[in-house]
């Protein structure tokens, strides 16, 4: 994973995230960097701010749910403000001729104009007049282009009455991920959730490698692709015989081979861990069941009621088949839908973990509320909102 600007990051003591799933980027961040959050903000629907000790790189690397990581260097006034000590850190990096682009997060054009005038006009100042200035669709460099056109991306956000700015020090390879979704053998893109998706949760789950994590609804294995590939070894449960098939060929792809190395997938009921399990405890449990039908359009509120009430006994019946076959350390992540109605409300399927003796997981200092919703969705009238238990001990 590409770090463009490392000691900057390192030095820094707030660092801000792009969300690619809105607050569920945000509860993946805090479980990676547990220990070194001590606050965080949310100033705009796309952007968290962490206020950091001990930032370990390394914890970093594999986070899935970010666009991009940047050091906040400097909290403007106004837009036309002094951005020297940005410009200062820029020319230490850049050279003569070197791209640099601004991306703005909730910032209005006129703005964004004066912000970029004035980066401009500091540069020049520093003796940098060749720097060529990229001008983005929609004032943001997506963080691929910002890879590709090797890019000194500065992103910009309202902060606090201003405007806070900083350099792009990270941005995820997002390309294998891709690949993962669209070249495997049985991509099943109707039911699947994205590879991005699938590393997240897997990040919530807290596994190292070599540890076994077990996905009781596999479907076509996206989950366990994922998990293979950063050596956990799997274990696979779906009810339906194809489902089976088409996930030990999508996992046979990611290790590269024809033999079943390092994962175990059956047909099953989720409802029977215990039994399929023949008592054994897993590292981790990490599920995407989504179990009602795709709807053509908006429900009425009672629809929706009627649809998550007929799902949520599996839900809560295998919900208590897992607290009986996770590790006491282990935990339990769980996606859940959540129906936008045409009455504006919204109605998802609910897990009580309590009385499993499970608790729900609060990495740092945030204090999550369950089920945590993902933001920027394709999916249309089903959203995707997530539980993450740990057994209470
Ligand atoms: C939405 S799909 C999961 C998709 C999966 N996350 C993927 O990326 O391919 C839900 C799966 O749960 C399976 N399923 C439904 N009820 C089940 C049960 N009681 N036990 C095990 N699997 C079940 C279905 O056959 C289906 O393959």
């Amino acid at each position: 994973m590409p770090f463009l600007l490392p000691d900057s990051l390192m030095e820094a003591r707030d660092v801000a995230m792009v969300l690619a799933f809105g607050k569920l980027s945000i509860l993946e961040a805090c479980s990676l960097m547990e220990g070194s959050v001590e606050r965080a903000e949310a100033p705009t629907e796309r952007i968290a701010v962490f206020h950091t000790t001990r930032l370990e790189r390394g914890r970093l690397r594999g986070l899935a749910g970010a666009h991009k990581l940047a050091s906040v260097v400097t909290v403007l006034d106004s837009p036309s403000g002094d951005q020297s000590s940005l410009t200062d850190l820029m020319s230490f990096h850049l050279e003569e001729k070197s791209n640099v682009s601004l991306s703005a997060y909730g910032v209005v054009d006129d703005d964004y104009e004066d912000l970029v005038r004035s980066m401009l006009d500091g540069l020049r100042n520093k003796g940098l007049r060749k720097v060529r200035l990229l001008r983005p669709k929609d004032n943001e460099l997506l963080s691929e282009k910002v890879l590709t056109r090797g890019a000194l991306d500065v992103i910009a956000f309202p902060y606090h009455g201003g405007v806070a700015l900083g350099p792009t020090v990270w941005v995820p390879d997002s390309a294998p991920m891709r690949q993962s979704g669209t070249q495997r053998p049985v991509p099943r893109p109707e039911i699947a959730l994205s590879p991005r998706l699938a590393r997240t949760l897997l990040n919530l789950s807290g596994l190292k490698p070599g540890q076994t994590v077990l996905d009781p609804f596999c479907g076509s294995g996206t989950i366990l692709v994922e998990a293979l590939k950063r050596s956990l070894r799997c274990l696979g449960l779906d009810s339906r015989a194809s489902r089976v098939q088409e996930a030990r060929e999508n996992l046979r792809w990611a290790i590269g081979g024809v033999t079943d190395r390092g994962f175990d997938i059956r047909k099953g009921d989720a409802r029977e861990l215990p039994r399929m399990l023949r008592g054994t405890k897993v590292d981790a449990i990490v599920t995407e069941p989504l179990l009602i039908p795709s709807l053509t359009a908006r429900p009425k509120t009672s629809t929706a009621e009627a649809l998550i009430h007929d799902s949520a006994s599996v839900y809560n019946d295998a919900l208590a088949s897992m607290a009986e076959s996770i590790q006491p350390n282990g935990r339990i992540v769980v996606v859940v839908p959540l129906i936008e109605t045409m009455d504006g409300d919204e109605v998802a399927v609910t897990l009580d973990g309590r009385r499993l003796n499970l608790r729900l997981y609060q990495p740092g200092p945030v204090g999550f509320e369950y089920p945590v919703r993902l933001s920027f969705e394709s999916t249309r009238w089903v959203k995707r909102a997530v539980y993450v238990f740990e057994p209470r001990v």
